[in-house]
């Protein structure tokens, strides 16, 4: 495949969830709309950030992108071909998932060898034979010791536990990996270390991600471009580099402020504070969802909802800098950089984002 051709295509990927306990009738029952019209393109070798807060869809996207939930609308390509029911089947080893909680998803009473070699070989990878060897291959690959494989989860600790789940989704040689918070239940500096292993996989089995998170801060370490979502949107997209330099959406710029910053002659920078209550997903407001917590917000932002366009003009959807705003020109004046450019006066640090790692390059 060549490297203008994604890995990936998501076209307008829809997800509805009816309202529990909704006083509704079935028929006029309201919806949630967790994902409500997203795409995107991966690339092979490339990470892709998808960013926002609590609620906002990012694991509803995760998940049908492995076929743990059923879309309601739209389309996956991979490998340039679209996967339908039948070439969903073929490519479902190409496609894996890790989660924010490893524990959950490891069954205590197995050994780790166990549970590797079953895939490995329920999936025609290897024979029983071979098993043992591609177990310890998959084991040093994660940097945890050979013993480790006549071990249960529970002799492991957090940071060891994802390492396991980061074997057992690379056992059967994927393309592509979800890794839905993968770090955030995870210490500062066990977290370093496992996007560092990302990384160091990456580098070494070209394998793509989509990496999932709340906030910039780890997103940004790991991610060659990155896609901000709220409220079941994307209304930025961006390589890092872009988006850092030149965050063009008001919510893309109140995230970046929130990203605690490691150099002490870049601290001062006032935040960019995010007021107001997040609309709900369930009685989406008329014009753009983020108008009634945006400081640009004018009468035409709360009637009209504004789409996604190229503000680059870059060739492929790999160069392309994508924002949904009205008022992004407004907005620019007004960027928070870690540059030291000053936002909105009197602002604060948004809630939750001392979660992030402020990871160095080569921690
Ligand atoms: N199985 C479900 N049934 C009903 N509603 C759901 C279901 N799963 C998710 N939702 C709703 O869909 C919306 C998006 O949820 P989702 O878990 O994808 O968000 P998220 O961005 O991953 O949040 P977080 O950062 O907290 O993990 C939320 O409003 C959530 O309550
Ligand atoms: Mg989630």
């Amino acid at each position: 495949m060549s490297d203008r051709e994604p890995l990936l295509s998501v076209r307008n990927l829809k997800k509805y969830y009816p309202v529990k306990n909704s006083a509704f009738l079935a028929a006029n029952r309201k919806l949630v709309h967790a994902v409500d019209g997203v795409s995107f393109d991966i690339y092979e070798g490339e990470t892709l950030g998808l960013v926002g807060e609590s609620g906002c869809g990012k694991s509803t996207v995760g998940r049908q992108l492995v076929g743990m939930e059923q879309s309601d609308g739209g389309e996956l390509f991979f490998c340039g071909k679209m996967l339908d029911k039948a070439e969903f089947k073929r490519q479902r080893a190409q496609l894996q998932m890790i989660f924010q909680d490893p524990t959950a998803s490891l069954n205590p009473r197995r050994r780790i060898y166990d549970i590797l070699s079953d895939i490995m070989v329920g999936n025609g990878v290897c024979t029983r034979a071979e098993a043992k060897e591609r177990v310890n291959g998959l084991l040093k690959e994660v940097g945890l010791p050979e013993n480790s494989a006549e071990r249960y989860p529970h002799e492991f600790s957090g940071g060891q536990r994802q390492r396991i789940a980061i074997a057992r989704a690379l056992s059967l040689s994927p393309k592509l990996i979800i890794c839905d918070e993968p770090v955030s239940a995870l210490d500062m500096s066990i977290q370093a270390q496992i996007l560092n292993l990302l990384k160091e996989l990456q580098s070494r089995l070209g394998v793509s991600y989509l990496f999932i998170a709340h906030g910039l801060g780890s997103v940004r370490y790991i991610s060659h471009r990155i896609a901000v979502m709220y409220l079941g949107k994307i209304v930025e997209l961006a390589s890092s580099a872009e988006l850092f330099k030149n965050p063009r959406h008001p919510y893309s710029q109140a995230l970046i402020s929130a990203v605690p910053v490691a150099d002490p002659e870049k601290r001062g920078v006032k935040r960019m504070i995010t007021v107001g209550e997040v609309p709900s997903s369930i009685d989406l407001p008329e014009g753009c969802a983020y108008a009634a917590r945006c400081p640009y917000a004018t009468e035409r932002c709360r009637r009209e909802r504004p789409e996604l366009v190229d503000i680059n003009g870059g060739e492929g959807s790999r160069n392309k800098h994508l924002c949904a705003c009205f008022n992004m020109e407004v907005a620019r004046e007004g960027v928070a950089t870690h540059e030291g450019v000053i936002v909105h006066e009197g602002a604060s640090a948004r809630e939750g984002a001392a979660e992030e790692p402020a990871v160095k390059e080569g921690a």
